[in-house]
């Protein structure tokens, strides 16, 4: 069966941003209006958000392109959709700590989730065999490969409860960037299972659970701040260390680059010194500088990608005079952060090739999902 736009199968009808479905009951069957032409691949990209203004991908129409939808799926399935925004996170520090003997590191790291997120849409499914995962980035797989089905699949077995899902999503965080994208999808998806099904786990048990499919998914079950361990799957609620308005600017070149590469290619013998609960608390009270915003896999990736630690410098260098506290690499990048100012620096401006995106820290009460920032 071929692709289909979203048009051709979006729902209708949408739940405000945040909120549960206005209807529970199994997604109604309707005429065939499933599957249409797919729109030209050229019109298929994921758009990057951009700080000042469309980013030029961004001007692109855009279309989603789904897998075929399995044939017992109702053609409506997305009626009732619940809309719930995707979001991602940064790392203040990461320090990291050892390699196991089972391949990963146990690190210890503040994340914070922020506004720059993925918009999802969620239904339940008429089909008893298979979600059906509607995407407007064609670059991303739709099968079990994806985050999104294995957090299904893996709700579907700790819960018992045999419910598949419709869902769309709207990609704004680019991938291979270090800030968790796919990770906050497989998040919110299990928050959204969760809750189109009438609440069978509790968030403790989703955050355990969580671990299972991935390192970098628990700390979307904090409520925003956490200094996290082990792989990154131990999560433990901090105070956020800065005001949530503090101004920040994520600068991305045109190249992701692969986590598991990185963590290969880190030298352990290069790694900071710093004690990872000293700089919690110095965040706290001093804020963000650049002696505590340490990563230890900004080595083996400025390695990887020599331009990015020339982004980095020159972005240190041309905040010097707004006010930027302090620069450095999320995750395993390829992303660059700037705190204290969101002013985007000319260079940045005139490069098309560089993503860029404004950005606030996040948080979330017990009991609700992430909303955006009022700069969204
Ligand atoms: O857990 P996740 O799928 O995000 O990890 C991707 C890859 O990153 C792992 O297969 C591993 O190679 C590396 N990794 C690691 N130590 C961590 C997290 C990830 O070595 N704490």
């Amino acid at each position: 069966m071929p692709p289909a736009t979203l048009a051709a199968v979006a729902p209708s009808r949408v739940a405000p941003r945040g909120s549960r479905a206005l209807t529970r009951g199994a997604a109604r069957r309707a005429p065939s209006c499933r599957l249409s032409a797919v729109a030209p691949a050229s019109r298929l990209r994921s758009s990057p958000v951009s700080a000042s203004g469309p980013h030029p991908s961004s001007r692109r129409a855009h279309s989603l392109v789904a897998m075929a939808a399995p044939d017992d799926a109702g053609a409506d399935e997305g009626a009732d959709a619940m809309s719930v925004f995707s979001p991602s996170k940064v790392n203040l520090f990461l320090r990291i700590v050892r390699r196991r003997p089972d391949g990963f590191h146990d690190l210890a790291s503040l994340f914070h989730v922020i506004d720059l997120g993925d918009d999802m849409r969620f239904a339940r499914s008429a089909s008893v065999t298979r979600d059906t995962l509607v995407c407007s980035d064609d670059t991303i797989p739709l099968d079990g490969r994806n985050l999104v089905i294995k957090a299904l699949d893996l709700f579907r077995a700790k819960t018992g409860v045999n419910q598949y899902f419709w869902v769309e999503l709207e990609k704004k965080v680019p991938h291979g960037a270090g800030l968790g994208g796919g990770s906050g999808n497989a998040a919110t998806a299990l928050w959204a299972a969760n809750e189109l099904c009438g609440r069978p786990a509790t968030e403790e048990e989703l955050l355990e659970w969580s671990g299972d499919i991935g390192s970098d998914i628990s700390v979307f079950f904090s409520k925003g701040a956490a200094y996290c361990t082990g792989r990154g799957e131990i999560v433990e609620d901090v105070e956020p260390p800065l005001p949530l308005d503090t101004p920040m600017l994520l600068v991305k070149p045109d190249v992701g680059l692969s986590t598991p590469q990185i963590f290969k290619a880190l030298d352990l013998d290069g790694l900071s010194d710093e004690d990872p609960l000293k700089l919690l608390e110095r965040i706290g009270r001093e804020g963000c500088k650049d002696e505590i915003c340490v990563n230890d896999l900004e080595a083996p990736a400025f390695g990887e990608l020599p331009e990015l630690l020339e982004l980095k410098e020159r972005l240190r260098r041309e905040g010097e005079a707004s006010g930027v506290a302090s620069v450095f690499m999320s995750g395993s990048g390829s992303t660059i952060v700037q705190v204290g100012s969101d002013a985007v620096p000319e260079f940045v401006e005139k490069d098309e090739a560089l993503f860029r995106a404004k950005t606030r820290l996040i948080t979330r009460e017990k009991g609700k999902w992430y909303e955006p920032s009022a700069l969204r």
